[in-house]
């Protein structure tokens, strides 16, 4: 049985950062997000009982990196007595660079494995299934403005606004196309262990997500810029307390930053967030983005722009 899905990143206006539970990936606190238009991750998933182990080929080179997550990823979708998987993943844009690869990558995989094993399963279930391969991706299941919501015993993850009812547009920087020096899930932990900063950033998150889908719900740019750097920073600052220091800027990422700013002093329409990692994404009012994309590629430092609206969820392309 063969299956393939596509799926886009999304990137968080009001972050996640830390595990309320590890073992089962389970998030500290609720995220709203973005899901992206135009950078794509696409997951073929071959089910063949002849096969001595699960392979993966990443734009048609051998990765045996990302395997292991993959392969945990399958058994808990299928089930640990699964045929072994040929899997084929195609991605237009850097991995492992702060640009939610793995999100997109672990909702694809989720939608295509539970297709190629013929597993019907409810949202919630599914959004709990690919939230334990990685917390970002269960967002990516969701178009447009996307929460993930914390309930007792799982996350339950819907769209809180299409993209269609207000199409932003992001503009992505990157400054550096390596991967980065520390996971997030490793990176979390540290977080949560040492910085003096997580008990705070924890007790915040509920108040700062009122006010994000508040200014969603009266497309309120003004508010939403507002509270959505002011996450970004907060999580960046409980990540520079943490021992050692988790530092995922370079000095192109405070130039974008500044960029942005002088953008919006002059009265445009943006703002900037930063995942882990050093790209900046400046989302922008639609009709302001091609300043915000000549303003980001002339600064020094950035190695390419990429400018994406908003996009749908996850879905099945494909079923044999
Ligand atoms: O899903 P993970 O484990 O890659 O963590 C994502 C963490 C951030 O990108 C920094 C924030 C977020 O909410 O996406």
């Amino acid at each position: 049985m063969r299956a393939t899905a596509v799926a886009q990143p999304n990137i968080a206006l009001i972050k996640y950062w830390g595990k309320r539970d590890v073992t089962r990936n389970l998030p500290a606190v609720g995220s709203l997000s973005i899901t992206l238009a135009d950078l794509f991750t696409s997951m073929q998933i071959d089910l063949d009982r002849t096969a001595a182990c699960d392979e993966l080929t990443v734009n048609g080179i051998a990765d045996s990196d990302m395997l292991p997550r993959l392969s945990a990823c399958l058994d808990r979708v299928i089930g640990t007595d699964r045929a072994h998987a040929r899997i084929v993943s195609r991605c237009n844009f850097p991995v492992a660079a702060g640009l939610a690869s793995s999100a997109s990558a672990f909702a694809a995989a989720t939608v295509a494995a539970a297709a190629a094993a013929g597993k019907q399963y409810d949202p919630d279930r599914l959004a709990s299934l690919a939230g334990q391969a990685s917390g970002s991706a269960a967002r990516s299941l969701y178009g447009g403005f996307v929460e993930l919501r914390n309930t007792d015993d799982d996350i339950a993850v819907s769209t809180v606004l299409p993209a269609s009812d207000w199409p932003l547009v992001v503009v992505v920087a990157i400054t550096e196309s390596g991967p980065k020096a520390v996971g997030s899930t490793a990176a979390m932990e540290i977080s949560r262990k040492t910085s003096p900063f997580y008990a705070s950033w924890v007790a915040q998150q509920d108040a700062d997500l009122t006010v994000a889908r508040n200014a969603l719900q009266q497309r309120d740019f003004d508010k939403l810029a507002d509270i959505a750097e002011h996450n970004c920073l907060k999580m960046h600052s409980v990540m520079w307390a943490s021992r050692p220091p988790l530092v995922y800027w370079n000095a192109a990422t405070m130039r974008c930053m500044e960029t942005v700013r002088e953008l919006r002093r002059a009265g445009c329409g943006v703002f900037f967030t930063i995942d882990a990692g050093p790209q900046v994404k400046a989302v922008c009012l639609p009709e302001h983005a091609p300043r915000v994309k000549d303003a980001l590629s002339a600064t020094i430092g950035v190695q390419d722009v990429t400018t994406t609206g908003l996009g749908d969820g996850a879905r099945l392309v494909a079923q044999e």
